[in-house]
């Protein structure tokens, strides 16, 4: 028995659709695991040519592993079946792979009609909060009692618990800088993004193996703070394009930042984190410009070589891959 978690180290964004998608094709998992969040996330994934968005459902649909939404997200029932059909009109064959935990709360339209004017935290709008809220408040809608789910309810203790030799693969929605205890509170999603977010659903701590920490050589942000230097603007738009930074949910546009080390290096630190990625090296590379922000002081490097030998002396953590963005449109 054992667990890998992925999940982000900055606000989302970090490409850990693609972790995960590797991860599913490399490693014989017999389970993957979404662990926090709702529909306000959107994995943009690239399989076998195809471009798909999930929302809700786990990237191990795309290599036929068993793909649970566990009990720490929220799940918009319409949004669920409409992704199914998504999945399937590509040609994918998600029959008996889906489930959602029988005990996964679920967003209602209250909850969605709730969120249509929230300019506070400049949230997604897809009601996640106010599901969350109502989960402790003890009012909420749980998945057993939606007849249409029937099909699709799993226990996971059942699941996981049976002296079954299970593998898990636990996918994190958001990142360390959006999680509700860890990152700048008010400007937080309601759920648990961290690595003892995927415990509470089911995963005692003894199983986890390795995990995987998804960052950017830069950061990006979506929501009501000012993140973006003003003063630097001009560069960022252009991080911004090469980049696509554009949320693949709302399809605003993502502020952009240096990569803030003292923030990953606290991210890696709560988290555990044994093995990092750092994606989208190849933006940078096309403008030709490196930094990073240290003890709140800009840092200029000379090329690629010098910040990559820079971040694998700083970091804490057994392995950093650097990577590109491969899904370039
Ligand atoms: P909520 O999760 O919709 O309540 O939004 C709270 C904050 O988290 C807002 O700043 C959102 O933009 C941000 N957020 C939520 N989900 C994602 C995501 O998947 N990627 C990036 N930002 C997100
Ligand atoms: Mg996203």
């Amino acid at each position: 028995m054992h667990a890998d978690v992925v999940l982000g180290l900055q606000h989302g964004d970090e490409a850990k659709g693609k972790v995960t998608h590797y991860l599913c094709k490399y490693k014989s998992y017999t389970h993957v695991l979404r662990f926090n969040g709702g529909c306000n996330a959107g994995h943009t994934i690239y399989h076998e040519g195809k471009k798909f968005v999930t929302h809700h459902i786990p990237a191990g649909v795309f290599f036929g592993i068993k793909s649970i939404i566990g009990p720490g997200c929220v799940v918009n029932v319409a949004q669920f079946f409409k992704e199914l059909q998504e999945l399937k009109d590509g040609g994918l064959d998600v029959e008996g792979k889906v489930f959602i935990a029988k005990n996964t709360h679920v967003i209602t339209d209250a909850h969605l009609h709730e969120e249509e004017g929230e300019t506070k935290i400049g949230t997604t709008k897809r009601g996640n909060g106010p599901a969350y809220r109502d989960k402790y408040n003890r009012h909420g809608i749980l998945a057993k009692q939606v007849p249409a789910l029937k099909d699709y309810l799993i226990d996971i203790y059942e699941e996981f618990h049976n002296d079954r030799d299970v593998k898990i693969l636990c996918e994190g929605a958001q990142g360390f800088g959006l999680d509700v205890d860890w990152g700048d509170y008010p400007y937080v999603t309601s759920s648990h993004c961290t690595v003892a977010g995927a415990l509470l659903n089911g995963i005692p701590p003894t199983w986890v193996r390795d995990v995987w920490g998804v960052a950017k050589i830069y950061e990006t942000y979506v929501g009501a703070k000012s993140f973006e230097p003003e003063e630097e603007s001009e560069f960022f738009t252009r991080v911004r394009e090469i980049g696509a930074e554009y949320g693949a949910t709302t399809g605003r546009p993502r502020q952009c930042n240096w990569l803030n080390i003292d923030e990953l290096q606290k991210a890696i630190a709560v988290n555990g984190v044994s093995r990092l990625v750092i994606n989208k090296m190849d933006v940078l590379r096309e403008i030709g410009s490196w930094g990073l922000i240290k003890d709140g002081t800009k840092m200029d490097f000379d090329s690629e070589k010098e910040i990559m030998s820079y971040l694998e002396e700083e970091l804490p953590v057994g392995e950093i891959h650097f990577s590109d963005n491969p899904y370039r449109l």
